[in-house]
């Protein structure tokens, strides 16, 4: 029911962008602030409710904020046009929203999304349809033993890695979580873009391994985001992930190139080290060297959590993130071990 309606949300999405682009490739000019636009809002379960934006492009207009636009008006043109639409200035609204809208010549709508109870969706980076309950009674001590030699490559590399994380962060868990999630985000968007190019070139399908890659990316980046709520990163830590991600970014990216089968597998041996991570984190937590602050509002929306969670909840939903993860690449490198191409095993889309 949930990827249905998920799916329906989506469509939803799509034919709305859909329309206003085909309104935006004119090149005419003034047409701006004349059409009164049809915003969609789109509600939990894919309801859509519309909305009359003409009031938003005109006072858009009033507060000066073409100056942002990409479209290219003349400076003589924009000022008629300012002026001609700043005249019937619609009364009421909100205020702080009129002041914060961006005014493009392109008449792309802002979608409106609304939680179950109604009130407003506040996360653009994610929608309620992408949002799910994580699977908690995944079994977390699942272990690939490396018998080859790339297995046995890949789990020393990760085993080797580790020794000098363990001496910089020590027990700083929050702050080693950060960091190491601007990490774990880089293989899943590799990997999915290397299978997206693979797809263009040999005019085939791809499985669905690119979407669960991309998820993947996109699911470690959430992590990211959380942890950056009770974590601050210093200057210096910022120059590290800078500096590891040039360096991991292209590590990563030949290694795909040369071996899926070791990349997965390296990944695999990541999460699990991931998961053992999370775990020394949940003893400190319990141990009380680290307070047990309320969960950030993100987490508490991103994994529907009870509106009381503490970080406790949310790094539990995280390693049970990571673990779906380690199963993900090692049946990843398990299908390429076989003689197989990914796309011949369906991919575990929304596998969480
Ligand atoms: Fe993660
Ligand atoms: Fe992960």
């Amino acid at each position: 029911m949930m990827m249905a309606s998920r799916e329906g949300a989506s469509k939803l999405v799509s034919s709305m962008m859909l329309v206003s682009r085909s309104f935006s490739t004119a090149t005419a000019r003034g047409i701006v602030a004349k059409e009164a636009v049809p915003a969609k809002a789109v509600g939990f379960n894919g309801d859509v409710v519309r909305r009359n934006i003409g009031e938003f492009w005109v006072r858009g207009s009033v507060f000066g904020l073409r100056h942002g636009s990409t479209a290219s008006y003349s400076g003589k043109e924009q000022q008629q046009e300012e002026v001609k639409h700043s005249q019937p200035v619609a009364e009421g609204g909100d205020k702080a929203e009129e002041k914060n809208a961006i005014v493009s010549y392109w008449g792309v709508p802002p979608s409106r999304v609304t939680k179950e109870d109604g009130t407003e969706w506040k996360w653009n980076c994610f929608r309620p349809w992408e949002t799910y309950s994580a699977d908690l009674s995944i079994n977390l001590t699942k272990h690939h033993a490396p018998v080859t030699f790339l297995d046995k490559m890949a789990y020393w590399t990760v085993k080797s890695l580790r020794w000098p994380t363990d001496l910089f962060f020590q027990r700083r868990y929050g702050c080693r979580a950060m960091m190491l999630e601007t990490v774990a985000a880089v293989p899943g968007m590799v990997g999915g873009m290397l299978l997206h190019c693979k797809s263009l070139r040999r005019f085939e399908h791809s499985g669905g391994w690119i979407k669960t890659l991309l998820d993947e990316a996109e699911n470690e980046r959430m992590h990211l985001m959380t942890f950056m709520e009770v974590a601050k990163p210093r200057w210096y830590e910022r120059a590290l992930v800078i500096t590891v991600q040039g360096v991991f970014f292209n590590a990563y990216f030949l290694g795909y190139l040369i071996s899926p089968k070791f990349a997965h597998r390296m990944v695999g041996y990541l999460e699990e080290e991931a998961i053992h991570s999370y775990t020394e984190f949940l003893k400190e937590l319990d141990k009380g060297n680290i307070k047990n602050v309320p969960a950030p509002a993100i987490a508490i929306d991103y994994w529907r959590l009870p509106p009381n969670s503490t970080l406790r909840d949310v790094v539990e939903v995280v390693r049970a993130d990571e673990a779906h993860h380690r199963d993900v690449n090692h049946f990843a490198s398990d299908i390429h071990y076989q003689g197989r191409e990914l796309k011949e095993a369906p991919a575990p889309i929304g596998y969480h």
